[in-house]
């Protein structure tokens, strides 16, 4: 097969459509929790040089509901010196997930936190 700069550039096109599409398609892939967490909230919410109070505890599924609405409220809306993050930031499944694995206590460090 003769390789035309025309058939060259068309292929080039449509690598980079292919690219593209793939690209946007992992965007929309909702993060794991432990990503999102690492990615956005351990630096201030974690270690000795943390910012902000610990999130990490388990609590009871009993309060789930209303520790959750907590989170949320203070994750969208900001407090204090803590940024409220938008849903181009965090999804709303991604939160949802992220929250439920906090509140299980997935993050907490063993020694430090009980
Ligand atoms: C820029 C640093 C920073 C980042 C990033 C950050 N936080 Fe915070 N966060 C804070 C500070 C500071 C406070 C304390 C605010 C206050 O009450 O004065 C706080 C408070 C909170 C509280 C309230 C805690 C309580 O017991 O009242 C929750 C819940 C929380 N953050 C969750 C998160 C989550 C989830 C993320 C990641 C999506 C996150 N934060 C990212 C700084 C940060």
């Amino acid at each position: 097969m003769e390789v035309t700069p025309r058939g060259a550039l068309a292929a080039l096109f449509a690598l980079i459509l292919l690219a593209v599409t793939v690209t946007a398609a992992e965007a929309e892939e909702p993060r794991a929790p432990h990503q999102v967490f690492n990615q956005v909230c351990a630096h201030c919410h974690m270690g000795d040089k943390a910012v902000g109070p610990p999130i990490t505890m388990k609590f009871p599924e009993s309060v789930h509901k209303a520790r959750g609405d907590y989170m949320r409220q203070v994750v969208r809306h900001g407090r204090n010196a803590m940024p409220a993050f938008r849903h181009s930031e965090i999804s709303d499944v991604e939160l949802d997930a992220l929250l439920e694995a906090l509140m299980s206590g997935e993050f907490a460090p063993r020694s430090t936190e009980k």
